[in-house]
């Protein structure tokens, strides 16, 4: 089986750790285990954890803990899996086949896309369309283009709510109507909500989709809201059935999770410690999307900008005469600096910003990122602001970047 390049994840790994300022994270600042492990007795009890292969769809209390976060679940619903990435993986593996079809959310991180077209043999794009209502502008759900992509074929639809890179939450109406497609074709959702909890200025939880509908199935993990990437913990929420069938297929993949991180995450999502973590990525967004939001406004000329509803990203559009691909590239090898281009969402003229890491560490970045601005707006240039200690930026070979 072929398999398209994942375009945003290959970069991102091939160079996150080679440039001196990555602006492509998409979650908070990662917390230590030792923030997890209260005290001496607990940090103890953690090193004498035998290395003996976890319960492979997630140990009885981490699922215990996980399915509190979605109303009327019990543990028979829920399937540890190796980050969202394999949840995501593992569903679309399990749920489809040739004769089938997959409505996409565009734009978004394309895994799934890249997966439906292994796995159907195509994907259908629906959109997310920047609109206005009641003098608000906000990322929509495009209905109309739902209706065209969805087909007595379909066999599921993914959303991704809240959205990458938009920011975008879906309203009620949105969701409503989304399963009322669904519901039309028999079609399952899936419901990437990774991003659920990192919400922007203290709005309410995003509404999972999880109960709304009995073709529903939820990934996500902690890799984004929660602070722990490095767990690599994520997990599906489905009727019993399909989460045992999806379990199969890992035997195929990761056997099971990483027994050290099953106990760190049981940890971290018993439910009290679960709403502090919230808190945590909450108060980060607070204080620090003003600062970012700071320096979009130097750039108002050429900048357009919907403040996003949830994940710490901004997704800017911007006037100038250079594809997103190719500013990505020269700000990774004149600047060192690297962002994420529109392209790697499948849009155009925009990048994505991270805003959830050191804040300081990102506006040296942005500084550079200015310097590639001016030159490109024929200004004469000022001087990149540097981090304390950081060296001039390398050139480095110029590639070229598909997409
Ligand atoms: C929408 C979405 N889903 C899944 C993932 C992968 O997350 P994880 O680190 O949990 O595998 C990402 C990472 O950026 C994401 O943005």
């Amino acid at each position: 089986m072929r398999i398209d390049r994942f375009q945003m994840e290959r970069t991102q790994c091939r160079y996150e750790n080679e440039v001196e300022y990555n602006l492509s994270e998409s979650g908070v600042l990662p917390i230590t285990a030792r923030e997890l492990l209260d005290g001496e007795a607990a940090q103890s009890a953690f090193l004498d954890i035998p290395l003996k292969y976890a319960e492979s769809n997630g140990s009885v209390l981490l699922r215990d803990h996980i399915a509190t976060w979605y109303p009327g679940a019990t543990r028979d619903n829920v399937l540890v899996s190796i980050g969202t990435s394999e949840a995501n993986y593992s569903t679309f593996w399990g749920l489809l086949d040739p004769g089938g079809r997959a409505a996409i959310m565009i734009p978004n991180y394309l895994q799934t896309w890249g997966l439906a077209r292994a796995y159907a043999g195509r994907a259908d794009p629906y959109r997310l369309v920047e609109m206005e209502e009641n003098g608000t502008r906000r990322w929509g759900l495009d209905v109309e283009s739902l209706h065209r992509a969805v087909t007595a074929r379909t066999r599921l639809i993914l959303v991704t709510n809240p959205n990458n890179p938009t920011g975008g939450v879906l309203t009620e109406a949105e969701m409503a109507e989304i399963i009322r497609v669904a519901r039309r074709v028999g079609a399952w959702i899936v419901s990437d909500e990774v991003y659920r909890g990192a919400e922007v200025g203290g709005a309410t939880l995003t509404p999972t989709f999880w109960g709304r509908y009995d073709k529903v199935i939820v990934t996500s993990g902690v890799s984004k809201t929660f602070g722990m990437p490095g767990l690599r913990i994520g997990w599906v929420v489905a009727p019993p059935r399909t989460a045992d069938h999806l379990w199969s297929y890992q035997d195929y993949t990761t056997l099971t999770p990483a027994t050290l991180s099953d106990r760190l995450a049981r940890l971290a999502l018993e439910p009290a410690r679960r709403e502090r973590l919230i808190a945590r990525a909450r108060g980060i967004l607070q204080r620090q999307l003003p600062q970012i939001e700071r320096w979009i406004d130097t750039h108002a000329d050429i900048f357009d900008y919907i403040r996003p509803r949830a994940g710490a990203i901004v997704l800017i559009k911007y006037r100038l005469p250079i594809t997103s691909a190719r500013l990505f590239e020269r700000l990774r090898v004149e600047q060192s600096v690297l962002i994420t281009p529109g392209a790697h969402f499948g849009v155009g003229k925009y990048i994505r910003v991270g805003y959830g890491y050191d804040m300081g560490k990102t506006l040296a970045g942005l500084a550079r990122v200015d310097t590639l601005l001016a030159e490109l707006q024929g200004k004469r240039q000022r001087p990149a602001v540097r981090a304390p200690g950081s060296a001039r930026p390398r050139a480095r070979r110029l590639l070229t970047v598909g997409a």
